[in-house]
């Protein structure tokens, strides 16, 4: 039996359940030459998933109505008429929700399940650690000595961004939304603060007590109120990374924010957007970066797992309330 997952309607504000479909098909795939079957393992579900499934222009093209919803997958190899692929390997890529489908091989990349966990390659030896390396190396320019105040600290790209700010010498204030989110970030992962934004009133108060020194680079994942309040705490010459603005995704009216402009002409500071695939020149520097550290043991992670393809898009509804501590994976 054959699972997919396909997106039944745009979802309107928050999605939910109703907006995806699952298909049951009781056939069995026969591959072709230069074909491979493949069972999936891990699922990715990650917030810019949404963006795709509204049909507003973007940096990639939304999702189809009734065709699967793709993300990134590690998948299990298991038939073979494709000379680069054996039965038995694992493989990482865009890949469709379903349980079994059949691939060319392009696109994909074998992953070796014996150097990292697998699930490991859809997080931090993944796009999401690729993001944080790449948002702050190549646009936060960090200086070792300076602070650095990363948002949607305890997630995904917010926790190795924090990590990675530690090794290169700085300053690292966390902002999450739990206490329990808060001490993992100090415990775990070493920030030097972090700072729940759920029981904070005033978080422009809370920055400002946490960052006595000022905030020299800004690691934005959530955009809204909280990165409003960062711009009144930031320093000369700050540079601000814009990695995502999850706090807004599911608006269905423009969101009010305070007016960027003078912030940025007072203190000559920097404010840019990124694409992680701007940054493709300087993946295998990132990648070798991160698989050191890791094997270091200066760089550690944590995922949020949960069993069962059927459960895949709760999980995705999941992170948009805070569920998911560091990447959220399905083991399908
Ligand atoms: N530019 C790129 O190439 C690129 C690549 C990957 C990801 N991204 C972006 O980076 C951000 C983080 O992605 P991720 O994969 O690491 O996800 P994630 O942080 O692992 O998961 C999402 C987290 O967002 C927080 N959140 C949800 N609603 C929120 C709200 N209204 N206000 C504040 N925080 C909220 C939740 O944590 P709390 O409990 O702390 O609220 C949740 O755990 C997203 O905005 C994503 O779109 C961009």
């Amino acid at each position: 039996m054959i699972h997919t997952i396909i997106l039944k309607q745009r979802p309107v504000g928050k999605p939910t359940l109703s907006d995806f479909e699952f298909i049951k098909e009781d056939t069995d795939l026969n591959i072709e030459i230069g074909e491979i079957l493949l069972e999936a393992t891990y699922i990715s579900v990650d917030p810019y998933l949404r963006g795709r499934m509204s049909d507003a222009k973007s940096y990639v093209p939304p999702f189809e109505l009734g065709k699967p919803i793709t993300s990134g997958i590690i998948a299990k190899v298991i038939a073979s008429k494709n000379d680069k692929f054996n039965e038995g390997d694992f493989v990482s890529g865009m890949l469709d929700w379903k349980t079994q489908q059949i691939s060319k091989g392009e696109g994909l990349l074998k992953v070796d399940k014996d150097r990292a966990p697998l699930s490991a390659y859809l997080g931090i030896l993944g796009m999401t650690g690729l993001t944080a390396y790449c948002g702050l190396t190549q646009i936060g320019k960090p200086k070792a000595g300076e602070t650095l105040v990363v948002s949607g600290a305890a997630g995904a790209v917010g926790s190795v961004v924090g990590q990675i700010g530690k090794i290169l010498g700085l300053y690292v204030v966390g902002i999450a939304g739990t206490d329990e989110k808060v001490e993992m970030l100090t415990s775990k992962f070493g920030f030097d603060h972090a700072i729940n934004y759920n029981t904070t009133d005033d978080m422009k108060a809370a920055l400002r007590t946490a960052c006595p020194d000022g905030v020299d680079v800004y690691f934005d994942n959530v955009g809204g109120p909280i990165s409003d309040a960062v711009l009144y705490n930031i320093n000369k010459f700050a540079r601000m990374i814009i990695c995502g603005a999850i706090s807004v995704y599911n608006n269905t009216e423009a969101p009010m924010s305070v007016s960027v402009q003078p912030f940025l002409v007072k203190n000559s500071a920097l404010m840019q957007g990124f694409i992680v695939s701007n940054y493709m020149d300087k993946f295998p520097e990132a990648m070798k970066q991160l698989s050191g550290w890791l094997a270091e043991g200066k760089l550690t992670y944590t995922e949020t797992v949960v069993e069962g393809f059927e459960n895949t898009p709760q999980a995705f509804l999941d992170l948009f309330e805070g569920k998911n501590e560091g990447k959220m994976i399905v083991k399908a």
